[in-house]
């Protein structure tokens, strides 16, 4: 597995697999690799490109107060993780050689970029986009892998690629959980044990939720009082939102039907973690 540090030879790399006639796969994340995260690795492989993994933590998609400079790094383990699943190479950028000084160019998918996590989060998927388009321009690839655990970060990729014409497959990929149901996230290291049985809460009020649904229920005033009721029943999760969505636009439907977004999003002590579920047929 190669390590590329730079735009240029990233580019070169691309070119000479594309004269092999080699169709290419690529996985952006921001690192602290977990069982999610290869689960998009595997998916690309399967898929039967040569896969190019980007492990760039973004100051751009982080507010002023939030976690750029404690989000774990682990590029080593990461590294040796990868080696295992069979990867081409890793572009591994500096942060100066994604954003030169001077570089003052954004992005941003104008409404749906202030929904959901947007919405709390402001200017955090212009950071999204604007680094997503960089990476696809590093790594021009066929299909490009994200996860449904960031669903508003897989609707606003969609749109900005649908919208520039970049030509690249989206390939959104199921929610990988532990086995007690809390859904990976790197962020899960920041919790304290008891911190991580509480994030439980999250997937409860999801289940609750789905639970109606599959009784019948489909009304969102009742669905979000189902999961309002959960999440009652644990004051330590404050609840930033709980929202009955379609799944494209991110707006409140007042009725789900398969392929509503059912998500969630809410603080763990000084955590936040976000959950989602679709609708079923
Ligand atoms: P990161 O949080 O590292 O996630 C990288 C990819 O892994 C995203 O597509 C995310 O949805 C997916 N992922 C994370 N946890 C998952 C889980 N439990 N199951 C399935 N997939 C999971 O998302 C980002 O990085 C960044 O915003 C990025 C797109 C790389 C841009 O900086």
């Amino acid at each position: 597995m190669q390590r590329v540090h730079t735009v240029a030879a990233m580019q070169q790399l691309c070119r000479e697999l594309r004269e092999r006639h080699q169709s290419i796969h690529l996985v952006p994340t921001m690192g602290a690799l977990h069982a999610g995260h290869l689960s998009l690795v595997r998916r690309a492989r399967q898929d039967g490109g040569c896969v190019i993994v980007t492990i760039f933590v973004n100051p751009l998609q982080f507010g002023p107060s939030e976690d750029f400079s404690r989000y774990p790094r682990t590029l080593e383990a990461d590294c040796a993780l990868l080696e295992q699943e069979d990867v081409t190479a890793v572009f591994v950028p500096e942060v100066a050689e994604m954003y030169p000084p001077g570089a003052c160019t954004t992005l941003t998918v104008a409404g749906l970029s202030d929904r959901l996590d947007g919405a709390s989060r402001p200017g955090h998927f212009t950071g999204v986009a604007t680094v997503v388009a960089k990476l696809f321009h590093a790594v021009p690839a066929d299909r490009a892998y994200f996860g449904q655990k960031d669903a508003a970060q897989l609707a606003v990729i969609r749109r900005m690629v649908r919208d520039l014409n970049f030509g690249i497959a989206i390939v959104g990929c199921p929610i990988v959980r532990d086995p007690d149901g809390l859904a990976l996230s790197s962020r899960n290291a920041y919790l304290s044990p008891q911190e991580r049985t509480q994030a439980l809460a999250l997937q409860r009020c999801l289940l609750a939720m789905q639970a109606a649904l599959a009784s019948g229920i489909r009304d969102t005033e009742t669905l979000l009082a189902t999961g309002h009721a959960v999440l009652a029943a644990e004051p330590a999760v404050r609840l930033d939102y709980l929202a009955v969505v379609d799944a494209d636009e991110l707006l409140p439907v007042p009725i789900a039907v398969p392929g509503t977004l059912v998500a969630i999003a809410a603080w763990v002590g000084t955590t936040r973690l976000i959950d989602n579920l679709l609708v079923q047929a």
